[in-house]
């Protein structure tokens, strides 16, 4: 690697001005210079600006945009650390020499990772399957501007068009390998990201390090895809879009974190561009660390499910450790950004975000609170232990006492009995029942598809575990796994017990299913996920009935839905029939 200090030295002490002139006629233009944009037709409307100060240039209607580094690396077409060296020179800052045996491979395996995002970016832009793709983001109000600030890309559906071109490029095989964007096949390298959307992932500095890529025109499929860790890539310290993020965090002296990268995309649609995620894993002391060196005003936005109030509790944990009480703001209907965008528009996500952040006691309080039944012992008792658990954590005694206060009001008891209890309370991790939370939070209100979502993810992981639950399902209603990825694992798993009429009293039942399923790659992450939530209890059969019903609910939707569409476009009597049916089941 090229020591993030060299970079940053060329960038400061390189002239951007004077090497986009090489290139460019500038002219100046108030604090700015501007000139026609290298990287489009720009013929009779100069849209390039270019800015001493920042340092930065950036075309107004193709949206390129980046630093002197990047700019002379996309003009010569020659890699990010070819064109480091070139400007190194410039300034008298000798680059080459600075790269160990280490730093040397980084670098190798940044520019070959920079050159698939390149590829991708292209095939995005100038392609049949593109036009689909696009169509896609766009419908998703992911325009123009946004795929190019975040670089978003297309994996062709094709077998190994990426490492062909890599490889014509000179790029090593084994490098392609490691950097998990090829893999060894007996005909060769193969792709490993085919007909996805690629969102490129990045460090700080704007390097390119792995990708994660999403499904957009099928549905069998896990819905991302993200690189394994590797030489260059840890999942758990990636912030995604950090490096775009850095200078409005630190103008605004404030983040938010995500749990989504489409909620980051969210984010910039409403203006937000302080904005971070992690790679669907939970907050690390890595991520903290490199945060808190931005700014100590954090703002968690999680979603307000059990897994989002875990990951908030989780968060407010880690932060304690460094002192630091960050925000939180929970949107409304468990929505995520996008999901609120798409109902209510950008404004609104934007005044929500920012009107609704408090210290984030304050929302695990009130979403705890949100469940309590007055007068109800039961209920009475379990917030007391969902509030005692997180306030335990905090090591500051007058948030404690602030809540404890609060809690005394709102349960209308004495201060001193609430104390008594918190006192007595013995919190470890290892006790604490996320489930509890999460069987409460099913009654307010969930939107469908996540509710559905669930349901599956219940219902297989009670299938993993308890071999006689099979004959409550239906193993013909998963027959078309098209629709989803839980439907291609349920009839993977009917598929297993229909072959082997001994395995369901086999001890070894689970052990069996589970190698079996983990053979897919696809099914293996998922089964990961699964096996690993600890809000899913396999004793816990009345949740397995309600998750029967969902599905079946879920499945009498579809069918409808298909029968409607068969009966729009013929509306022979067959057809009217099987409509009508499907109208009945659907209303039960
Ligand atoms: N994630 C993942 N693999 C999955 C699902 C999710 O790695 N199969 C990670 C991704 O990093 C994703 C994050 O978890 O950004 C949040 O997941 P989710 O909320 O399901 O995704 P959304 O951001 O809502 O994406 P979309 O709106 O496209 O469904
Ligand atoms: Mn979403």
């Amino acid at each position: 690697m090229i020591p993030n200090e060299t970079i940053k030295k060329i960038q400061e002490e390189v002239n951007i001005v004077e090497v986009v002139s090489e290139y460019v006629n500038l002219k100046k233009s108030g604090n700015n210079y501007v000139g026609l944009c290298p990287f489009h037709d720009d013929k009779n409307n100069p849209s390039m600006t270019v800015s001493a100060e920042k340092k930065i240039f950036n075309c107004w209607t193709c949206h390129t945009k980046g630093n002197v580094i990047q700019f002379v690396s996309k003009i010569e077409n020659i890699s990010f650390s070819q064109a480091a060296i070139k400007l190194g020179k410039r300034v008298g800052i000798a680059v080459s020499d600075n790269l160990n045996k280490e730093d040397e491979k980084k670098n190798r395996l940044y520019d070959l990772l920079d050159e698939a995002s390149n590829f991708y970016q292209f095939y995005l832009n100038h392609s049949e399957e593109g036009i689909k793709a696009l169509e896609y983001l766009h419908n998703r109000g992911i325009d123009d501007e946004i795929i190019k600030t975040f670089k978003i890309g297309l994996a062709p559906d094709l077998y190994d068009s990426l490492t062909k071109h890599l490889t014509k490029k000179n790029y090593l095989e084994l490098d392609q390998i490691e950097v998990g964007i090829a893999r060894d096949g007996n005909k060769g390298l193969y792709d490993t990201f085919r007909n996805r959307i690629m969102f490129p992932l990045s460090n700080v500095y704007g390097r390119t390090i792995g990708f994660s890529g999403r499904i957009y025109n099928q549905v069998d499929q896990a819905k991302y895809i993200n690189s394994n860790d590797n030489y260059v890539f840890h999942k758990s310290d990636v912030l995604y879009n950090l490096n775009n993020a850095v200078s409005e965090i630190n103008k605004k002296k404030q983040v938010y974190i995500y749990e989504g990268f489409m909620d980051v995309i969210a984010a910039y649609r409403c203006g937000m561009k302080n904005a971070v995620a992690t790679m669907g894993t939970a907050l690390t002391k890595s991520h903290i660390n490199t945060l808190l060196k931005l700014t100590q005003n954090i703002v968690l936005c999680f979603d307000g499910d059990s897994a989002g109030i875990g990951a908030m509790h989780h968060a407010a944990t880690l932060f304690s450790e460094f002192n630091v009480i960050p925000y939180s703001v929970v949107l409304p209907n468990n929505q995520d950004p996008d999901e609120y965008i798409k109902e209510h528009g950008s404004k609104s996500l934007y005044d929500y975000l920012n009107n609704e952040a408090r210290p984030v006691y304050e929302w695990l309080y009130r979403l705890a609170k949100k469940r309590l039944v007055v007068g109800d012992l039961i209920s009475s008792e379990s917030f007391k232990k969902e509030v005692f658990a997180f306030l335990k954590e905090t090591k500051v005694s007058t948030v404690v006492e602030y809540y404890l206060n609060q809690m005394a009001k709102d349960l209308n008891v004495e201060f001193e009995s609430i104390k008594r209890d918190f006192d007595k309370y013995n919190f470890s991790y290892s006790n604490y029942q996320p489930k509890e939370i999460k069987k409460e939070v099913k009654e307010t209100k969930t939107s469908s598809s996540k509710k559905v979502k669930r349901a599956f993810q219940v219902i297989i992981k009670h299938l993993l575990y308890d071999s006689q639950i099979y004959n409550k399902i239906d193993g013909n209603e998963f027959i078309d796994t098209s629709l989803n990825l839980e439907f291609s694992l349920i009839a993977k798993i009917f598929e297993m017990l229909t072959s082997d009429t001994n395995l369901i009293n086999n001890p070894a039942y689970s052990e069996i299913i589970i190698n079996e399923l983990n053979k897919n790659n696809n099914f293996k992450a998922y089964i990961d996920q699964i096996i690993n939530d600890k809000t899913i209890d396999i004793n816990d059969k009345k949740e397995f009935e309600d998750c029967v019903k969902t599905k079946r609910e879920y499945l009498n939707k579809i069918n409808f839905k298909k029968q409607k569409d068969k009966f729009i476009k013929q509306p022979n009597k067959e057809n009217v029939d099987k409509y009508v049916q499907a109208k009945r089941d659907l209303l039960g």
